[in-house]
């Protein structure tokens, strides 16, 4: 029998999957044990029947074909907007790929900047995903450890240790945090960006929660001015986007 590819044989690194750890908290709570579930973001409001009227006209009208690949030219101009409101960073259709959710679009991401071998960082605690995305795109997944005393926050000088150890080429980044709740501040993305121009890195940036804020404001990476003459990718999340 032919064996899988490396490639899909390396994702879960040899250990259990990122979905391991949610459907054995599912099954302990169906049987009654008391869990706090910190693992997918998935909503405990059903979605609005706005957006079901919509997705039900749009069907009937007719749209159930091939889309364009990299979204339909109205969404994509939406979600731009959506970026220059938050950002004050003007930016345009040609900036902005729809995916299939925000696992794709970090995927997609890793691959257009990591190398086959390349040490990919992203901060501890974290999306139970993130490594298996990061080796699925054939980089190498390094964590950065961040601690509650600290406030889960990650600073210039562990960003850049890290980096000069693994001689790192890309740095994933999510705030607001999933599991610990962390929203950076400006001080954290400022030394952020600072050890990623420091080191050539792409800082990848997961925003899917920036609309469950309810202490301090969020701040994109996108919007610090120290981006101008630098590298980034911002991935906000389809379904975060009006
Ligand atoms: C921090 C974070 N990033 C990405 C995702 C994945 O997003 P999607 O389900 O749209 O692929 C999740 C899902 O829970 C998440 O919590």
């Amino acid at each position: 029998m032919p064996s899988l590819s490396s490639r899909i044989r390396a994702i879960n690194g040899g250990g259990s999957d990122g979905w391991d750890v949610f459907h054995r908290a599912r099954a302990m709570i169906e049987a009654g044990e008391a869990v706090t579930e910190l693992t997918i973001g998935e909503h405990d409001t059903p979605t609005d029947h706005i957006i079901l009227d919509a997705m039900h006209a749009a069907a009937r009208a007719g749209h159930t074909g091939y889309a364009a690949v990299p979204g339909i030219p109205a969404l994509r101009d939406a979600v731009a907007a959506r970026v220059t409101r938050h950002t004050g960073i003007a930016t345009g259709r040609d900036n902005v790929l729809i995916t299939p959710g925000g696992q794709a679009a970090l995927y997609a991401a890793q691959l257009a900047c990591c190398n086959p071998g390349d040490r990919a960082l992203f901060i501890e605690p974290y999306y139970a995903t993130y490594p298996g995305t990061i080796r699925a795109a054939g980089a190498v997944p390094k964590g950065i450890t961040t601690r509650a005393a600290d406030g889960f926050l990650p600073d210039y000088n562990v960003v850049s240790d890290a980096a000069l150890a693994h001689g790192a080429a890309s740095l994933l980044v999510n705030s607001p945090n999933n599991p610990t709740g962390a929203v950076y501040p400006r001080a954290t993305l400022e030394g952020i960006a600072a050890a990623a121009q420091d080191h050539d890195l792409w800082v990848i940036s997961d925003e899917v929660y920036d609309t469950q804020v309810w202490q301090g404001t969020h701040l994109s990476p996108r919007a610090l001015p120290v981006w101008s003459s630098a590298r980034l990718s911002s991935a906000p999340c389809p379904r975060a986007t009006q």
